[in-house]
């Protein structure tokens, strides 16, 4: 039997990766699509393939209504999972969510809530999870291979044309650079270190908006320390591009990960100066048939909504001393 899973937004990481991706897993389809506009709900059912005999909603009610409907996938701006996802939640759907899942931890919380109480998986989606290269060196991390792990530097900017992105504005989003891509550069940090290291102790934070002067970061420097005593930190930008990097230091050796972070699953890794081989996947393939064979195996996903709700934690903490909106 195949999933049937509607897409919530018809956006950029919808149209151009997720549901290329979700075409190509196994047990699952595209079922439906949620836009504001029909006649763009209705290219992008086109275009990619929807199988229900009509496609394309305008309300999520409706959209949710359909019986034959098993999942959705949220991948709307980052101030309307919560809602999309509690709903689908109480339609007894289960949850694949872009991340950051939520812009506060009670809207975390309450999707969880939620999802354990209709008893359906939710997931986030930090893709870079399923980049082989990550997943390999994540495993040597995680076995001591390159010995007690000490400290992490993930950076990962872009150069925005302009303002005009809704991260930058309070009505659906929360933070600019650390949404976009500064929560994959944490997940990463906490998939590497939590198992070894503990929980985050320590976080100091500093926020830059004097470009556009607007209410989100346009520049953020996130530094964190964990129970072992080993420390991180994070570097995302909107205002520069730079060599996108993650470096993890360890008490044997060092491994640096070169223009791995995007969508493309390729980029060069070398631990201690020498190359280390990988097979170059597709990561949202990767994300989805975990999200498939969570709900198919009534099993947690690789990301779930707790470790979700961790990572919102330490976003808000980093603008906490910017004013609220
Ligand atoms: N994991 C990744 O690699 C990755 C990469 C990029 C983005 N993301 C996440 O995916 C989510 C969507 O990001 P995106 O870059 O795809 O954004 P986007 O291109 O702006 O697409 C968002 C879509 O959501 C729908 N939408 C509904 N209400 C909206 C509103 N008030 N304002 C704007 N759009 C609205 C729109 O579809 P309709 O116009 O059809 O309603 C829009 O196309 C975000 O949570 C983001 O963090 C993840």
């Amino acid at each position: 039997m195949s999933l049937n899973i509607a897409m919530l937004g018809t956006g950029r990481i919808a149209d151009q990766e997720l549901a290329p991706a979700l075409a190509r897993v196994d047990g699952a389809q595209l079922w439906s699509v949620l836009s504001r506009d029909p006649g763009r709900g209705k290219a992008f059912a086109e275009r990619h393939g929807a199988a229900a005999a009509s496609p394309v909603h305008t309300d999520l009610q409706h959209l949710l209504a359909d019986d034959e409907l098993d999942a959705v996938l949220i991948a709307t701006p980052d101030k309307l999972h919560a809602a999309q996802c509690i709903a689908a939640a109480r339609a007894a759907k289960h949850v694949l969510t872009e991340k950051p899942m939520a812009t506060d931890i009670v809207e975390a919380q309450a999707m969880i809530d939620a999802c354990e109480e209709a008893g359906v998986v939710l997931a986030v989606a930090y893709h870079m999870r399923w980049h082989a290269g990550h997943r390999k060196l994540a495993g040597m991390v995680h076995e001591g291979r390159l010995g007690t792990l000490r400290h992490v530097r993930a950076q990962w900017t872009s150069l925005a044309p302009n303002d005009q992105n809704w991260r930058a504005s309070p009505e659906v989003g929360r933070w600019w650079g650390l949404a976009g891509v500064g929560t994959h550069c944490l997940d990463q940090i906490r998939w590497l270190m939590t198992p070894s290291c503990g929980e985050i102790v320590a976080q100091s934070n500093l926020i830059s908006r004097e470009v556009w002067k607007g209410p989100h970061d346009e520049t953020a420097l996130v530094s964190l320390q964990f129970e072992s005593g080993a420390t991180a930190e994070i570097c995302t930008s909107v205002l520069f591009n730079a060599p996108k990097r993650m470096e993890v230091f360890a008490s044997d050796t060092y491994a640096v990960c070169d223009d791995t972070f995007g969508p493309h699953g390729s980029g060069v890794i070398t631990i201690g100066g020498e190359p280390m081989a990988y097979e170059v996947v597709n990561p949202y393939v990767g994300e989805i048939t975990d999200f498939v064979a969570a709900v198919r195996d009534g099993r947690a996903p690789e990301v779930d909504g707790r470790e979700g709700l961790r990572n919102v934690a330490t976003l808000v903490a980093a603008v906490s001393d910017v004013a609220r909106h």
